[in-house]
C-alpha cells in the first residue's frame, strides 16, 4: 500500500492552487528601463529584445503605460555621451544632464511612481569603471566621496530610493550620512549588497556603451566561487543602514538569494539581469523553448529562492501577459 500520494494535491488546478507556496505579483517588479539624450528617440538594444534606450519625452509615455499595468517602481540608466565622459564622472551631478532632469520631471508628472536611482560612476566614467581610477587602480575612498554627491543630486530632484551598484567599501554608510546631513532621511537605500562579477552583464554595457575600457570590475564585484563573502557583505550593509538588500545575477544565484532571507530581516530584491533576460529571448526566438512558461517559471524560482523584489526587464511584459 502506498501511504503517501504526493499526486492527490496535484489533481486539479483548483486544488494545486490551494497548495501554492509562491507566487508573483506584478507588485514585486522594478522595471529598468534606459534613458538617452534627445526628442522623439527610441533605440533598440540588440542583445535585449523588445528593450530600448528612450528619450524623456517617450520614456515618460513608458511609465504612464506601466503605472497602468500596476508597475509602481523604476530604476532608470541614463546611456551618456562619451564626449560627457571623464574620469571624476562629474555629468552625474550635473542638474541640466539628462539623467537628473529625467527624475525631476518623472516625479513632477507622476508622483505616485517610485524610482530607484542607481548611484555609481560606470555611465559617467570616461574608464568605464564604476569606481575613480588612478594609475590603472580603483581608488575605493576618492570614489565614496563621488557616489555621495551623485546619490544627494539624486535626492534633490526627488529619488525615493538610492541604488549603489558599485561595491565600493563603506559605500552605503557614507551615502546614508550625507544624505541624512542634506536633509534626505527619508531616501532610502537599495544596497546591491552581493553584486557579483558577472558575464551576464553584456547587454546592459551595450544599451549603456558603458563597458570597461581596461581590465575587468574582480577588484570590486564579487567572485562567483563565494558565498559567505555574501554574508560578509550583508552584515556590512545592514550595519551601515541598508534598507533593501540586492542579490546580483539571479538565477545562478539563487543559494545566495536564499542565504540572505535565512539571515536577515531586511526585504531581498534579486536583479534578474540582461544577460538572464537574453537567454530566454534568444532561445524562445529559436523557438527552442515556451518564452512565455520560461519567463514565468524564471520569475517564480526567484520568488521561491526568497526574494521579495525582482528587478527585471520581463516586468511589463510579465504584466500584460497576465492582464
Ligand atoms: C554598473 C551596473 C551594471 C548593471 C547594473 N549596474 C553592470 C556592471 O556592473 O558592469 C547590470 C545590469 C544588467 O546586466 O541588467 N554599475
Amino acid at each position: 500500500m502506498i501511504t503517501h500520494r504526493p499526486r492527490r494535491n496535484r489533481k486539479n488546478q483548483a486544488i494545486r492552487s490551494l497548495v501554492e507556496e509562491n507566487s508573483v505579483s506584478v507588485k514585486d517588479f522594478i522595471y529598468p528601463v534606459f534613458l538617452i539624450n534627445g526628442k522623439n528617440k527610441q533605440t533598440e538594444i540588440k542583445s535585449m529584445p523588445g528593450i530600448y534606450r528612450y528619450s524623456l519625452d517617450l520614456l515618460l509615455k513608458e511609465i504612464e503605460s506601466c503605472l497602468k499595468l500596476g508597475i509602481t517602481t523604476f530604476a532608470p540608466f541614463p546611456n551618456i555621451e562619451e564626449k560627457l565622459k571623464n574620469k571624476t564622472a562629474s555629468e552625474s551631478w550635473n542638474k541640466k544632464g539628462i539623467y537628473l532632469r529625467a527624475i525631476k520631471e518623472i516625479k513632477k508628472q507622476f508622483p505616485e511612481a517610485i524610482l530607484m536611482t542607481d548611484v555609481a560612476m560606470d555611465p559617467y566614467s570616461s574608464d568605464g569603471h564604476d569606481g575613480f581610477v588612478k594609475n590603472g587602480e580603483i581608488l575605493n575612498d576618492e570614489t565614496l566621496e563621488i557616489l555621495a554627491r551623485m546619490a544627494v543630486a539624486q535626492a534633490e530632484a526627488g529619488s525615493d530610493m538610492v541604488g549603489p551598484s558599485d561595491m565600493m567599501d563603506g559605500r552605503v554608510g557614507y551615502i546614508r550620512e550625507e544624505l541624512d546631513e542634506a536633509g534626505f532621511n527619508n531616501v532610502s537605500i537599495m544596497a546591491y549588497t552581493a553584486k557579483y562579477a558577472s558575464a551576464f552583464y553584456g547587454p546592459f554595457r551595450d544599451a549603456l556603451e558603458s563597458a570597461p575600457k581596461f581590465g575587468d570590475k574582480k577588484t570590486y564585484q564579487m567572485n562567483p566561487a563565494n558565498s559567505k563573502e555574501a554574508l560578509l557583505e550583508a552584515e556590512l550593509d545592514f550595519a551601515e543602514g541598508a534598507d533593501f538588500l540586492m542579490v546580483k545575477p539571479a538565477l545562478a544565484y539563487l543559494d545566495v538569494i536564499k542565504l540572505l532571507n535565512d539571515n536577515f530581516a531586511l526585504p531581498i530584491a534579486a536583479y534578474h539581469v540582461s544577460g538572464e533576460y537574453a537567454m530566454v529571448k534568444a532561445a524562445a526566438a529559436k523557438g527552442w523553448i515556451d518564452g512565455d512558461k520560461t519567463r514565468d517559471e524564471v520569475l517564480l524560482s526567484i520568488k521561491r529562492a526568497g526574494a521579495k523584489i525582482i528587478l527585471t526587464y520581463f516586468a511589463k511584459e510579465w504584466a500584460l501577459k497576465h492582464k
